[in-house]
Formats: structure tokens, C-alpha cells, sequence
């Protein structure tokens, strides 16, 4: 990586979405260290939108558990397990989770008091979840189906590298 991301405050988060997807390639060109490259990702989102915690659990396909990655914000939990949370959700469905309010969510695992709202994407490999990128919001209502529309373009290039990233 080596030039820094354009974004221009004040626009909507859409077009935030949009001004990164078309950068985000250029954030991992000349880099095959998968920490590395998660970890810049996690940096920019944080930048970017200034969220309470952003940062990816990655699959121990020994364990069977989500086991914590790049992420920037307070402490997190270090594994957590199918069928209980948020994440959890997003690796069991392979779908998005949009959560407005987490106290609302059966089962979401508190890793922080300040979470409030939640958006979980699945990072598929072959149509295997390999990850998931978890944002945390200390906003209720925060996130909407648009957040994950808009993260999806960047999620999906995570994919297609996850492979040729070791
Ligand atoms: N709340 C998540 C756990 C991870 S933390 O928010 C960083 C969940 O319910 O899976």
C-alpha cells in the first residue's frame, strides 16, 4: 500500500461506500500477508467512519470457532462459538446480520457495553465462510441494509484475494 485514501467528509455514507470501493484495491497491491492487509482494512473503515469497533474474526476450521483478527477499538472476545451472536449468525447463514439494536438480538455476545447497533458481512471462500467483518456502533439504529449493500463491493475483494493471502 502506498498511497493514501481519498474520502471527502460531509458526503453520505453511500457515497463514503462508493469513493472506497474504487480505492480499496490499491490498499493491498504489492501485499500477500493476510494480517497485514486486514489490518489496513480495519484501519481505513475506522478512519473512515470513526465507529465504536471494527474488525474481523476469522474461522479455525480445526477449532470450529471465530477466532479474533486485525480490528481496531476497545478489547474484544477472543473466540466466540456457533450459534450464539451476531458473528456467529453471519458464519451460520452466510448471510449479512443488520442489527439496530443489540439487546434486541437473542444470544448477542457482549464484548463491550457501549455496542448498540451491529453489522455483521461473511467473508465466503468457495461458498465456505472463511471471516467476517464485524462493526460495532455505540449509535442505535445505525446500520441499515445500505451499510451492507455499500461493504459488500468490499468484503467480495477480500474474498477473491483471501486465497493468495497467507
Ligand atoms: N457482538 C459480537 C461479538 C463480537 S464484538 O462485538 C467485537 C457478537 O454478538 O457476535
Amino acid at each position: 500500500m502506498g498511497q493514501n485514501l481519498h474520502m471527502t467528509s460531509g458526503e453520505t455514507r453511500e457515497s463514503q461506500y462508493e469513493a472506497l470501493s474504487r480505492q480499496w484495491p490499491a490498499l493491498f497491491m504489492g501485499e500477500t500477508n493476510r494480517t497485514a492487509n486486514l489490518a489496513n482494512a480495519a484501519a481505513v473503515l475506522m478512519s473512515a467512519f470513526g465507529w465504536h469497533w471494527v474488525g474481523f474474526y476469522l474461522v479455525d476450521f480445526e477449532s470450529d470457532e471465530l477466532v479474533l483478527g486485525p480490528f481496531q477499538g476497545p478489547l474484544a472476545c477472543t473466540r466466540l462459538f456457533h450459534g450464539k451472536g451476531v458473528c456467529a449468525a453471519a458464519w451460520d447463514t452466510k448471510l449479512a446480520q443488520v442489527v439496530a439494536d443489540v439487546e434486541a438480538f437473542p444470544g448477542h455476545v457482549v464484548c463491550s457495553s457501549k455496542t448498540k447497533s451491529e453489522l455483521v458481512l461473511p467473508i465466503l471462500v468457495d461458498d465456505d465462510v472463511v471471516a467476517v467483518l464485524d462493526i460495532d456502533s455505540d449509535e442505535r439504529n445505525d446500520f441499515t441494509k445500505m451499510d451492507a449493500a455499500g461493504l459488500r463491493p468490499l468484503v467480495d475483494c477480500l474474498s477473491e484475494n483471501w486465497i493468495e493471502w497467507k
